[in-house]
């Protein structure tokens, strides 16, 4: 196996190669051993996308490491060039590890004549990618990633190293996980449920991708407890903001946020500070200086 961190993803590619077994004493029990392989990128004068595999890949499992955030569309046709050069220089299996799966919201057309991302995205990798590997990819429409691939496919869950950062820093006692909509039950109840915390789901209701309104619909003993609301995705941080300004009016001790999925557009993470948040916290799926739960183990036992 030969694991490549693409662009977006170097930092936990090079992570997942290594508990994948290049690491003296490094192994994680359960995990085929990897090189680690280089994977040269750039851009030609015009803009088109270079690449070239500076380690040979023939009859080799070749792994690409790449998670569609920042610049969403370059990510995604690398991965496709990358994965079909691989293929055309003998590799014997491409899997992508896609921890954040981008354009899986646009799951609908929700307007006449608008591009169901998700399936055009899905459409793509099919053709060039064996496997897909992805954690907590946003799940509504579609409910299994077998809706969208007919490729190996695999999801992967953040909850248990999300629920072990919960463990590690805060009381079952003294604190409440919350979710600021009704989707995040999958993250929010399932981990505190899983470690023995209350939780409590909020109900959202979007009007434009700036615009949502959270309603509390249960009211749990705010006073003294630290809450921590958990979420898959933030992106531009509204879901988030309206939140934490909903529990801050009920005087908690204090507001912690935890993401699965940072994206933090247009200053989203000032903002939620700003909105009343103690404490943000991410998995890397993609790279930002949140990053404290990760998931290279996950991935690395996976492959
Ligand atoms: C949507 O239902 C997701 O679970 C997130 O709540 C949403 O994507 C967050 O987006 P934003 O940060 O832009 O409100």
């Amino acid at each position: 196996m030969i694991v490549f961190p693409m662009r977006n993803s170097a930092e936990l590619g090079r992570k997942v190669a290594r508990h994948a077994g290049t690491g003296p004493g490094k192994d994680v029990a359960g995990c085929a051993k990897a090189e680690l392989g280089r994977l040269e990128t750039g851009n030609f004068p015009d803009g088109e996308l270079y690449l070239r595999f500076m380690d040979e890949v023939a009859g080799k499992r070749v792994v690409l490491v790449q998670s569609m955030h920042p610049q969403p569309n370059d990510a995604l046709v690398s991965v496709l060039f990358a994965a079909r050069t691989a293929k055309e220089l003998g590799a014997e299996k491409v899997t992508a590890v896609i921890p954040y799966l981008g354009y899986m919201r646009q799951d609908n057309r929700f307007n006449s004549g608008e591009c169901v991302s998700n399936r055009v995205m899905a459409t793509f990798l099919n053709q060039v990618v064996d496997r897909i590997v992805t954690i907590d990819p946003h799940m509504h429409r579609v409910k299994a990633l077998e809706d969208l691939f007919h490729i190996e496919r695999k999801k992967l869950s953040a909850n248990e190293e999300i629920a072990k950062h919960i463990k590690s820093k805060f009381s079952a006692k003294a604190s409440v996980v919350a979710g600021p909509d009704i989707e995040s039950s999958q993250w929010a109840k399932a981990i505190a449920d899983s470690i023995g915390f209350e939780s409590v789901i909020f109900m959202k209701e979007r009007f434009s991708s700036r615009h949502v309104k959270i309603s509390v619909t249960r009211e749990p003993e705010w006073k003294g407890k630290d809450v921590i609301i958990v979420d898959d995705i933030i992106s531009s941080g509204h879901t988030m903001i309206e939140a934490v300004k909903e529990v801050r009016k009920r005087k908690p001790r204090a507001i912690h946020v935890i993401c699965v999925h940072p994206i933090f557009v247009e200053n989203a993470y000032a903002k939620i500070l700003r909105a009343g948040a103690r404490s943000i916290v991410s998995c890397n799926t993609i790279l930002h200086n949140s990053n404290a739960i990760d998931l290279s183990g996950l991935i690395a036992k996976e492959l």
